[in-house]
């Protein structure tokens, strides 16, 4: 507080003198109002948030933070030391409990507030939680007075639509102004509680690090938006645990979508299950020699008898004939998912179901397994670049619904609209995918989200990488 006291003090005496204070930037005057203040030229008005909904969920002040207008925004949190928090909420319930006794029949709101406050003091207690004051404040910018009316109507609105009140500080305009300033402090304090999970949700980029599954296999390390090393913890994905096994893996062209479906078809297939491979570019060639399997031309030759790893290459058929022999080798998968013996399976199925516009028949076909996959224990992994011939097909909206598993690597600027709308994707999200160097995207696992970095070992990288051999990369 004393500097910025003596800033504005010294600032008034030089009005219209000398910009700079002591190597801070000033303004040359600030004329202050009971609701907004005048700094330069410019008016400014703060808003303070009052009220708070009951329930938030993850990104929820998304539409607010990203608010196009002249705003500045700020989020104070400040933790609350556990003893204090424990006191706080003992008072509370007791509150709760004495108003519920008194008022003889149960009050639904008292009753859901006295709830909310036992889960919280339990989470506390177990140490799986911390209490926390949140303080949201918004300064708007305006070059006249009645500009800036109009502007904090707008804002007040769209606060009401996230259920946030939204008051001026009237009175303290200056205090308000300063607090919105990147000085980090708060001289309004008007802040509410919230539990860590609550206060998380408000930040824009929710994605934080997945659970997993232990019994799953490495899906990549989780990387932190503002760094781009690998120092994430791993996150490890059973798919075999999840409501259906199916997966979709999303991104532009050279994002690294073949890369990471061979990198995890291999780490399956060392875990014992059966690999089905769909391959219309003889990507999977070296990764399937690497793991004994066969390697089958003409998809209208059965496999031999012990086969447990199947790659249908089909980058030396004409590209006439392509899609009739996508279908055939669809058609072998089908059966031995459908027919063949009850296993953990996967199969791969890479770029090729755009080929299936041609081809109704193998276009169902690939529908069906869809449908089927679940009871037979067989997890699908689709690959596509295009979201938007994906979501123009029923088939499409099934591949999305019925997968469990979406994994988006880097997107076009042009593409990461839809694909934002598609999953629910926050603006901050959104700019991650469109930035993502090669392997590095947003796994959507199950409502669980994450931002990973695909790696591997010197052993896989040269099995995953595209391209002639020889000109191999870096292992990451
Ligand atoms: N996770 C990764 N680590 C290292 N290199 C990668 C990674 N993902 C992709 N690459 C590089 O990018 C190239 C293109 O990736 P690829 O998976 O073939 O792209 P597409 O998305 O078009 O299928 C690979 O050959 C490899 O050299
Ligand atoms: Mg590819």
């Amino acid at each position: 507080m004393p500097p910025f006291r003596s800033l504005i003090t010294r600032t008034r005496i030089r009005r219209g003198v000398e910009p700079a204070v002591d190597g801070f930037p000033a303004p040359e005057s600030i004329e202050v109002g009971p609701r907004s203040i005048k700094a330069g030229d410019t008016y400014y008005r703060t808003l303070v948030i009052v009220g708070w909904p009951r329930e938030v969920s993850p990104g929820w002040l998304q539409p607010l933070l990203s608010w196009r207008g002249a705003a500045d925004i700020a989020l104070y949190v400040e933790p609350v030391s556990n003893d204090i928090a424990a006191r706080h909420l003992q008072k509370q319930r007791a509150r709760f409990s004495s108003s519920l006794q008194k008022v003889g029949v149960a009050d639904p709101m008292t009753e859901v507030a006295a709830g909310d406050a036992t889960d919280i003091a339990r989470s506390i207690a177990k140490g799986e939680s911390r209490l926390l004051r949140v303080g949201l404040y918004i300064t708007l910018r305006a070059s006249t007075l009645e500009e800036l009316d109009a502007e904090a109507y707008k804002v007040k609105v769209a606060c009401s639509s996230l259920l946030l009140d939204a008051r001026p500080t009237s009175y303290r305009a200056l205090q308000g102004w300063l607090t919105t300033l990147p000085l980090g402090q708060d001289l309004i304090r008007m802040r509410r509680t919230f539990d860590t999970a609550a206060a998380a949700d408000c930040l824009p980029f929710a994605t934080g690090e997945m659970a997993g599954h232990a019994s799953g296999i490495l899906f990549g390390r989780g990387v932190s938006r503002v760094r781009s090393d690998s120092g994430g913890s791993p996150v490890f994905v059973d798919r075999f645990c999840l409501p259906n096994h199916n997966m979709l893996i999303l991104a532009s062209s050279g994002a690294g979508k073949s890369y990471t479906a061979k990198a995890l078809t291999g780490r399956s297939a060392l875990q014992g299950d059966e690999v089905l491979i769909v391959d219309p570019d003889d990507e999977y060639v070296a990764l399937t020699h690497a793991l004994d399997g066969e390697v089958i031309r003409d998809p209208s030759i059965a496999p031999s008898e012990n086969s447990r790893i199947i790659c249908y290459a089909l980058g030396q058929i004409d590209e006439k004939q392509l899609h009739l022999a996508v279908g055939q080798a669809l058609e072998a998968v089908w059966q031995r998912v459908d027919k063949g013996e009850l296993r953990r399976r996967q199969v791969v199925v890479d770029e090729a179901y755009l080929m299936l516009r041609e081809n109704p028949d193998a276009a169902h076909l690939l529908w069906a397994l869809i449908k089927r996959s679940r009871k037979r224990t067989c997890g699908l992994t689709i690959i596509t670049q295009d979201l938007s011939d994906v979501l123009s097909t029923t088939l499409g909206e099934s591949i999305i619904n019925n997968s469990s598993i979406h994994l988006l690597l880097r997107q076009t600027p042009h593409a990461v609209e839809g694909v934002g709308a598609a999953f629910g994707l926050s603006e901050g999200e959104r700019q991650f995918l469109v930035a993502a160097p090669q392997g590095h995207g947003l796994l959507l696992v199950a409502g669980e989200r994450a931002a990973i970095r695909v790696v591997t070992s010197q052993l896989e990288h040269p099995l995953c990488v595209s391209g002639v051999p020889g000109l191999l990369g870096k292992a990451s």
